[in-house]
């Protein structure tokens, strides 16, 4: 078994290599696509899916297409956060943001192509049979989508300096922006190793996977108030400026620590009714609610 350091420098090795395309449209597109996706971010949500699929029996191999779809599905998403009229943050994975180094026009443009060669990847994957590549593109469309991710992030836009102060509302933004995308990485390594969306095994993924991402959110405010900007390699207590409503404005730092911390324990005893012998899920989950950046 693959030890989780194994799996992201093997996603990192597949991204590299998916990525060496040549436009002779515009070099620059291709250029700021490289620049978003590669030599940062710590690749949780790729080795989610690949750790997914490879503790319920799949191999490396068969999960790599789909680890890489997701993680441009989410560095288009980060591009598109960073830009001045969405967080206009400066600052991305310890460099200068796409909008900075290439401009809004390419940043926009970098987000539009990513997203399509995310399921391009997975509906071209010959690792996995067609109901599983129609699986994927739904299970990623949908969670990336209008109704999911994208939806959060209007959410969360249209919440900024709005006194929403209910957990509810705040559990269904973090469900929507991150949640969803995690969610998804579960479900996709359980499609992946052949599980269909009806099994127990399937429904267990999924609410690990859910429970995960709100956990990781709420650790990510967490960060913006108590990280650096050295540290996180993007722009610390932007949240408070621009008046984001999340569960350190709700519960302050403590409160929301530990609530990302009891969410943390809900999601690993989910993981303990799948009963797997590899424990690479509960170091990613630990992972994504201890960490400095
Ligand atoms: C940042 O995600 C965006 C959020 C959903 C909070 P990550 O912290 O996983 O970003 P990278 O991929 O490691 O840069
Ligand atoms: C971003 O959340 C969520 C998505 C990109 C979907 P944040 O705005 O909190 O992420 P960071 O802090 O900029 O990484
Ligand atoms: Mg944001
Ligand atoms: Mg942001
Ligand atoms: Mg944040």
């Amino acid at each position: 078994m693959s030890s989780l350091i194994e799996i992201r420098s093997r996603l990192n090795e597949y991204i590299e290599s998916e990525l060496q395309l040549e436009s002779i449209h515009s070099p620059r597109l291709v250029e700021a696509m490289r620049y978003s996706v590669l030599g940062g971010g710590k690749r949780l949500r790729g080795c989610l899916v690949c750790a997914a699929a490879t503790s319920l029996g799949s191999t490396l191999q068969q999960s790599l297409a789909t680890a890489a779809a997701v993680e441009y599905i989410h560095a288009y998403s980060l591009v598109h956060d960073d830009l001045p009229d969405m967080d206009d943050a400066d600052t991305r994975r310890g460099k200068p943001s796409c909008h900075v180094a290439f401009g809004p026009a390419i940043a926009i443009l970098v987000g539009d192509a990513l997203q399509p060669l995310a399921f391009s990847a997975i509906a071209g994957c010959e690792e996995l049979s067609e109901w599983q590549r129609v699986t994927c593109v739904a299970i990623l469309g949908d969670a990336s989508g209008w109704n999911c991710m994208v939806g959060g992030q209007a959410m969360d836009m249209e919440s900024e300096g709005k006194a929403i102060e209910d957990a509810t509302v705040l559990a269904t933004l973090n469900d929507a922006k991150t949640g969803a995308l995690f969610r998804a990485c579960t479900e996709l390594g359980a499609t992946i190793a052949g599980y269909k969306q009806d099994s127990r095994v399937f429904h267990l993924m999924s609410k690990f996977g859910h429970r995960l991402g709100a956990a990781f959110q709420i650790a990510d405010d967490v960060l913006d108030a108590t990280g650096s900007t050295e540290g996180l390699g993007k722009p610390a207590g932007a949240d408070l400026v621009a008046g984001k409503r999340n569960f350190v404005s709700y519960l302050g730092i403590l409160g929301a620590k530990e609530k990302a911390n009891t969410i943390l324990k809900d999601a690993l005893a989910v993981l303990q009714e799948l009963r797997l012998e590899d424990s690479m899920l509960a170091e990613i989950a630990e992972l994504s609610v201890n960490r400095t950046a």
